[in-house]
Parts: structure tokens; C-alpha cells; sequence
């Protein structure tokens, strides 16, 4: 039983440091110049944010006028793991207004950012984050991973529109992949080779000498979604290639071909097709309709189970089918 609560309590604590994972602001910039129409007049929401280390607060604040924005809010999670992991060490959680530049010297003064305390420790869920997300347009953070559904049901709820980062191991799970189905929520365009750096001085960094940065940890499969329109939702996935049967067998538990390669979908096969979750990268939901997913064992609305092909289980795989044959 001991164990069990401790082997417990290692997991949160596993979870938490996870959870610190500070975005560098290139990749910021480098994500949001594909979105800056969207903002103009708008009131953006960084709800996992203390500023005196987001690099989302200083991205807003500092394009405040070039993006036209009306407001920008940040709130500061006072964790209650502050000492062993967190930077956010002041005594409670606060919230900020910014309402952009007044002394017309094109940066954020300390008497122009409004630092307002917070009862509560600022938790995105809690009543006072809420009222807050209630004023907001768009919301744009790196939320705790551990937290994610949770995070993204929020935004569904109050209908908010956001851009935020996650992992790409979410798009399967239950509730991500459905609003992924249904064309509410897509990926954004991402990191170098889908591939982050972000700030963090617990990790001793895994990437190799060349890949290196001190004070950094690279993680893999990391990913921006959002509800935003965006340029290559639009654009075709080009193809070339030609069905045949020897080349694309069928899968023995789902009717549907296999597709070892997003750019190998043949380009006049008009059935389904089951194609590695990267194609979402691609995804254009005027070429492509989404059927479903073959990701785990156990089977739900629109998971049909791992795919088998001649009896031998093969990676996970989306379903899809071409909309233009
Ligand atoms: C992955 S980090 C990213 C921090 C920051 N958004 C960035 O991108 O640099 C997630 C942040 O969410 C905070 N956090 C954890 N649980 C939270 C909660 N329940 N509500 C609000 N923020 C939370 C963490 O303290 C951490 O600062």
C-alpha cells in the first residue's frame, strides 16, 4: 500500500517537472506569424503563464501594436510544487492587464502592465481564471501537459479560439482525436522536424552533443493545435502515386488499405485508407475526410484497434478517405 502511494506520488512529482517546460520565444514567433490577422482588436488569454518568465507574455507584449491587439491578460500559477520545480516562487498567483503602450516608447513599462493578485493559485480551472478566460478571444499558451484534456475541454466549453502547444501523442486520445474528426481542432505548423527546445534547468538534456543546449531539453513529437484558420489547411497534399493491391494490402480487421507513407497515398484509391498520424500535418479537410483512427486495443466510437495486415500488427494508423475522387 506504501508503495503504491509512493510509486503515486513520484508520478505526480514525474508530471509536474513535465509540466515545466518554459517555450523559447523564437518558436513562438516563428508559430505565430501565420496567425497575425487573426488578432487584430482582439483580447488574448495566456492562462499558464507567469510573466516574469513567459515568453507568451513578452511575445504579446511586445507585438502589442503591430498586432493591433485590444488586451492581453496573463495569469501566474502559484504551484504548490514552487520549491521543487516551479519558478513561479511568489507569495500567491497574480494576473496581469496590458492595454499596450501609452508612453509611445514601443516597450512595456512596469507602470503600464496592471499586476493584480489572485485569491486563489491561479489554476486555469479555477472560478477567477474563468472569468477572465470569459473576456478573452484567444487563448495562446504551452499548458501542462499532464492537464491536457482537461485544458482543451475548458476551451471548448467557453468556445474560445486558441493556439497551444501539446504533445503529439494527445491527437489519439479519445476526446482530442473526436474534436480532430469533426474539423474543430487541427495542428498548427509546428517545430523544426516536429522537435522542440524548451527552457528547463531540472533535465540533464538527452540530445545528442550536436543537438545540445545547456539549460534546455529537447523533446520530440511536440506539437502546436489550433481552431484558427490557416493557410495550409487549404493547401492539397500532392500525390502521385497509383493504387495497387500487391503495393496497399488491406488491413485483416478493418476495410481499409495500408499506407505506410503520408506522400505515398495513392491518388486514385476512393476508399478508405489507413495512413500514419503524421499525415495530420497535411491534413486538408477540402481533400481529406477523417474516418477514424487503429490506435490502441481498446476499441471505442472511432478507434477500430490496431491494425493487422496478413496477422502481423503494424503501427497505429488514421483512417481517411479522399474526398475528390
Ligand atoms: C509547459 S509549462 C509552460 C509555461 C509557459 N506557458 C511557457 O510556455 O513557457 C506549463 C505551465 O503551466 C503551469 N501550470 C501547471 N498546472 C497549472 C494549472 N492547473 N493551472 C494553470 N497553470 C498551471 C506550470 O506551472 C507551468 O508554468
Amino acid at each position: 500500500m506504501e508503495n503504491k502511494s509512493l510509486n503515486k506520488n513520484l508520478h505526480s512529482a514525474k508530471n509536474a517537472k513535465k509540466d515545466e517546460f518554459y517555450t523559447q520565444l523564437p518558436d513562438i514567433e516563428r508559430e505565430l506569424r501565420h496567425y497575425k490577422d487573426h488578432f487584430k482588436g482582439k483580447t488574448v488569454f495566456c492562462n499558464c503563464d507567469d510573466p516574469r518568465v513567459s515568453n507568451f507574455f513578452n511575445y504579446f507584449a511586445l507585438n502589442f501594436e503591430p498586432l493591433g491587439l485590444k488586451k492581453l491578460i496573463t495569469t501566474c500559477y502559484k504551484s504548490q510544487n514552487a520549491d521543487l520545480f516551479s519558478t513561479n516562487d511568489s507569495e500567491s498567483a497574480v494576473y496581469l492587464e496590458y492595454y499596450g503602450d501609452k508612453n509611445d516608447n514601443k516597450v512595456p513599462d512596469p507602470e503600464e502592465i496592471g499586476i493584480k493578485k489572485l485569491s486563489g493559485d491561479g489554476d486555469f480551472r479555477s472560478k477567477e481564471s474563468i472569468k477572465l478566460l470569459k473576456q478573452a478571444d484567444i487563448v495562446v499558451t504551452n499548458p501542462p501537459f499532464s492537464l491536457f484534456r482537461e485544458y482543451v475541454a475548458q476551451l471548448m466549453e467557453y468556445d474560445k479560439k486558441f493556439v497551444i502547444i501539446g504533445h503529439q501523442n494527445s491527437i489519439t486520445y479519445k476526446e482530442i482525436f473526436k474534436l480532430i474528426k469533426e474539423n474543430k481542432i487541427w495542428l498548427g505548423y509546428g517545430f523544426k522536424r516536429n522537435c522542440a527546445h524548451f527552457i528547463n534547468s531540472h533535465y540533464v538534456d538527452y540530445a545528442s552533443d550536436a543537438d545540445h543546449k545547456e539549460g534546455m531539453i529537447r523533446v520530440s513529437g511536440i506539437v502546436w493545435f489550433t481552431n484558427l484558420d490557416i493557410q495550409k489547411r487549404h493547401e492539397d497534399l500532392i500525390l502521385f502515386k497509383k493504387y495497387t493491391p500487391e503495393e496497399y494490402p488491406k488491413y485483416d480487421n478493418y476495410d481499409a488499405i495500408n499506407v505506410d507513407k503520408t506522400k505515398e497515398i495513392p491518388m486514385d484509391y476512393d476508399g478508405a485508407m489507413g495512413v500514419p498520424i503524421t499525415f495530420l500535418d497535411k491534413y486538408n479537410p477540402e481533400q481529406f475526410e477523417i474516418l477514424g483512427q487503429m490506435v490502441t486495443t481498446t476499441i471505442d466510437d472511432f478507434n477500430f484497434g490496431y491494425p493487422y495486415v496478413n496477422g502481423k500488427k503494424i503501427y497505429a494508423r488514421i483512417l481517411i478517405r479522399n474526398k475528390r475522387i
